[in-house]
């Protein structure tokens, strides 16, 4: 593949993909504030390393909920991604399995959640609670079928953000390309409204009254773990603990939900300080380098997400653009926790890092 680092893709990617399914990937909501500021906070702290440790053999594996992964990276959920290639979750799963991790598939996948379980990666299935509660059902019913190993329940959607790069595009879902897990309820398609509001209008189907009560409700119907994604304070790190999640991933959608927020980096300490251990913590949001992981890392989260990379690996080289993706940064890891002494995952404490100078 014909990129040295992920900061790389974006421009490489804008080359394959047709303007709007770019923008849709790439964008933010507003002025795009958050976006930014996910990438600029890694760029906050600094670490300290530590020499003359033996670092001739580096173990990059870690579990999540109990689950063996070769490197602390997941792939986010995100949606379309035959947007990206025509192989689209496929080839998504396939990196996965290749390199040794959790696939999280979207409620929004192109293909059915069945097909891309069956690639061989461990499997999330994200969950959107539509209004009419026997579509999520539904969903839920084919999440378990798949062998789905948890749930992934995004929060931070009560409304579709103010996406002005769709507006302006009219973006809506290409012909051919549908929500295949919605294909039974006849909800698969998005609308085709002349002023651009295809997205919008199909998020209307989401539920904007959920509160907590949801998580039990889900634990209900379902017995597969709940990870809260959306959590970015304190206060709802502590009611996803008391309400039951089996983790939580501090989460700004990618600065595409409310712009403003802060970046995830930035509130990680806050919130593993309110979780106080009882739960898993992982963060997604500009992670994009080797030492962004061992930042986020060291800052308390278990793990990170990576999401927009992977389409963009996607885009520009299907499964095998997504493997190599997901290979870059795995071996940048590996680079920098030989260069900043340390051998193992567990190894990666608060110690690493200090606060930049102002
Ligand atoms: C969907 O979740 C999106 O962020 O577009």
């Amino acid at each position: 593949m014909n990129f040295t680092n992920l900061l790389e893709l974006e421009d490489l990617a804008r080359q394959k993909l047709d303007p709007a399914a770019f923008d849709y990937i790439a964008g933010g909501a507003d002025d795009e504030q958050t976006l930014q500021e996910n990438r600029a906070a890694f760029g906050r702290w600094r670490l300290r390393p530590r020499y003359l440790v033996d670092v001739s053999s580096v173990d990059l594996s870690t579990t999540i909920l109990g689950q063996p992964i070769n490197f602390p990276v997941l792939v986010a959920p995100s949606a379309y991604h035959k947007l990206a290639h025509p192989d689209g979750e496929l080839a998504t799963a396939r990196a996965c399995a290749a390199t040794g991790t959790i696939m999280i598939a979207s409620t929004a996948s192109t293909y059915p959640i069945g097909e891309i379980a069956a690639q061989g990666a461990p499997t999330w299935f994200q969950l959107y609670t539509y209004k009419e509660r026997a579509i999520t059902e539904m969903l839920l019913a084919k999440a378990v079928a798949a062998g789905a190993t948890a749930l992934c329940l995004t929060i931070d959607v009560p409304h579709i953000g103010n996406r002005e790069r769709d507006t302006r595009n009219r973006f809506t879902l290409p012909s051919g390309i549908v929500m295949a897990n919605l294909v039974d309820a006849d909800l698969a398609k998005m609308p085709r409204n002349p002023d651009g509001s295809g997205l919008a209008a199909y998020s209307m189907l989401w539920d904007p009254a959920l509160t907590w009560e949801v998580i039990p409700w889900l634990k209900s119907r379902c017995h597969l773990p709940i990870v809260v994604k959306g959590i970015m304070t304190g206060e709802d790190a502590k009611l996803a603990v008391e309400h039951g999640a089996a983790a939580i991933v501090v989460s700004n959608h990618g600065g595409r939900q409310l712009d403003s927020v802060a970046a995830t980096l930035d509130v990680l300490p806050e919130i593993v300080d309110a979780v106080g251990g009882r739960i898993e913590v992982l963060l997604d949001g500009g992670v994009r380098r080797g030492t962004d992981v061992l930042k986020a890392l060291a800052l308390g989260a278990r793990a990170v997400l990576l999401g927009r990379s992977v389409l963009w690996g996607l885009a520009i080289g299907g499964a095998e653009g997504a493997t190599a993706v997901l290979t870059t940064l795995r071996d940048e890891l590996l680079t920098d926790m030989m260069l900043v002494g340390r051998t193992k995952i567990a190894d990666v404490d608060r110690s690493l890092v200090t606060k930049a100078p102002v």
